[in-house]
């Protein structure tokens, strides 16, 4: 094939993207020339922990948006690889919800082995992308950040690969300006340690807001008061953690709630979610969406109706998140190569908008994993790509009921692999006694 790719992102969603014509070539297929922008020094997206908060070495953003001390939320039984095994990995079934550390291992370890590293070109942010109904073809402009040099090239096909978890939403408050403690947003959030002993505000009711809460207390906050817009999280939390209505100002280091009750706070963490933000996109072709189940604009949701050349990865609120973006990233493989056929523009709206009618029709997080379960079987029904997202979204309902009952401990129960069909071991250290996140300690098997 004589057609250009460009990749923007070597995060999971990129090196899914790779993978996936890396396979076709495996059994015999012509690939086209592919191209992955990586603004960071290396691959792994969000996996790819760094200290730093603001600005990178070269004046960049920090994409990392991860923390000190971050395990899993999710059973790694339910974003495992059809085709690369945590057991092909590890050379052994270990336990469910695994540290940071050992998810970046896993997912590099899947890349090294498909040998995509020749396609990244690291340390280069792609600045704009432009179509030409001319030429029928995109010019790609980007930065080298260690040369400090602009280039611009054409592409066939472009796929948006650059997350939309690193640009935090950040709300203002009354007298949040004259907060006499620290205020951060969850994205700039590192380590727990520097709460010890602290009484913390956190804003917000997702998983951000849930994992901080805990961590915090974990490592020693003094309290925790989490605050919610909409509806609280509704935990049986542990001593020390409760849940009031949304902040409405800021009294010096006193916080005012919507309820009419006050807390004496040493600091805010607003865990109030990210952005969906493409600045390098030009305006035709940027998504423009809030964190959901269907994104609007995309056919399957991946393919950009208004110019099916262009394609967006992971785009969705996450439930499923790595055999997702593969069965999303085998199916744009297959669009770019002509293995599949789009329909014609009115039959991917009327698919869109099916999806979409049928997102707004959820009503708890049960239907929402039933959803998001119907919309992988029906992209990896279209490819080669093979998982058993049943035996993913049995472990995904248990996982909620192991919420439910306890918050403080569902990450030390133990789910099936999709996979190898093994039941992974219990981790020798409750979650809640495990302060050591490193690789080596978690694959101790004392
Ligand atoms: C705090 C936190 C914890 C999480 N924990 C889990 C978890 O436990 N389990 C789970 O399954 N998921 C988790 N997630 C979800 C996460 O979204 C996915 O795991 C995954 O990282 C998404 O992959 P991605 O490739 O779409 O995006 P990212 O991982 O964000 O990667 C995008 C890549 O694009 C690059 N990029 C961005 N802009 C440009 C540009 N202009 N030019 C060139 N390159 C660019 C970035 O440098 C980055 O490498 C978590 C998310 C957050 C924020
Ligand atoms: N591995 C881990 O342990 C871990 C830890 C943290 C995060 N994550 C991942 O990170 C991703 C992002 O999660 P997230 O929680 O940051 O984002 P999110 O799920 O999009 O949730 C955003 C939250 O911010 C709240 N919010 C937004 N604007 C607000 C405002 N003006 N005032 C008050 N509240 C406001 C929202 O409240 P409303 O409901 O009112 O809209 C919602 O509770 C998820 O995929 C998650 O799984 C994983």
């Amino acid at each position: 094939m004589n057609e250009r790719v460009a990749i923007i992102g070597a995060g999971p969603c990129g090196l899914s993207q790779l993978r996936a014509f890396r396979q076709a070539q495996g059994e015999g297929a012509d690939i086209p020339e592919l191209v992955c922008f990586e603004r960071q020094s290396d691959w792994g997206g969000l996996w790819h922990y760094t200290w730093r908060t603001g600005l990178d070495e070269h004046g960049e953003p920090v994409h990392c948006s991860m923390y000190r001390y971050l395990w899993t939320n999710g059973p790694k039984e339910s974003l495992e690889f059809g085709d690369y095994s945590f057991e092909e990995h590890f050379d052994k079934p270990i336990p469910s919800f695994p540290p940071y550390a050992v998810l970046n291992d896993y997912i590099l370890g899947r890349a090294e082995k498909s040998d995509v590293r020749k396609y990244v070109r690291f340390g280069t942010a792609v600045r704009d992308v432009r179509y030409s109904g001319a030429t029928g073809r995109f010019t790609v402009r980007s930065a080298d950040l260690n040369e400090q040099t602009n280039h611009e090239e054409e592409f066939d096909h472009v796929v948006v690969a650059t997350g939309h978890f690193s640009v935090p939403n950040v709300p203002g408050f009354e007298g949040i300006d004259r907060f006499p403690g620290r205020v951060l947003h969850a994205h700039d959030f590192r380590d727990a340690l520097e709460f010890k002993g602290k009484r913390l505000l956190i804003v917000g009711s997702s998983y951000s807001a849930e994992d901080i809460a805990l961590q915090n207390l974990k490592y020693g906050a003094a309290s925790v008061t989490c605050s919610y817009r909409t509806g609280a999280m509704g935990f049986k939390w542990p001593e020390g953690i409760e849940e009031l209505p949304l902040v409405t100002k800021f009294e010096g280091a006193t916080a005012h709630f919507r309820d009419g009750s006050t807390r004496e706070i040493d600091a805010v963490i607003l865990c109030t979610g990210y952005r969906h933000h493409f600045p390098f996109m030009e305006d035709q072709l940027r998504l423009r969406t809030r964190n959901r189940l269907w994104p609007p604009g995309l056919y399957k949701g991946v393919v950009w109706m208004d110019n099916p050349k262009l394609a967006y990865l992971g785009m969705q609120d996450q439930y499923y998140t790595f055999s997702m973006f593969d069965a999303q990233a085998w199916y744009v493989r297959d669009v770019i190569m002509g293995r599949i056929e789009l329909p014609a523009r009115g039959e991917m709206e009327k698919d869109a908008a099916q999806w979409q009618a049928r997102e707004e029709a959820l009503r708890n997080p049960i239907d929402d994993i039933d959803f998001q379960t119907a919309y992988c079987k029906d992209l990896s029904a279209a490819t080669d790509y093979a998982i058993d997202w049943d035996v993913q979204s049995d472990n995904f309902k248990h996982w909620e009921h192991h919420k439910d009952e306890d918050i403080a401990t569902y990450r030390d129960h133990s789910h099936v692999s999709p996979v190898t069909g093994v039941q992974a071991p219990v981790h020798h250290t409750k979650w809640w006694e495990a302060l050591d996140d490193s690789l080596e300690t978690f694959m101790d098997t004392r």
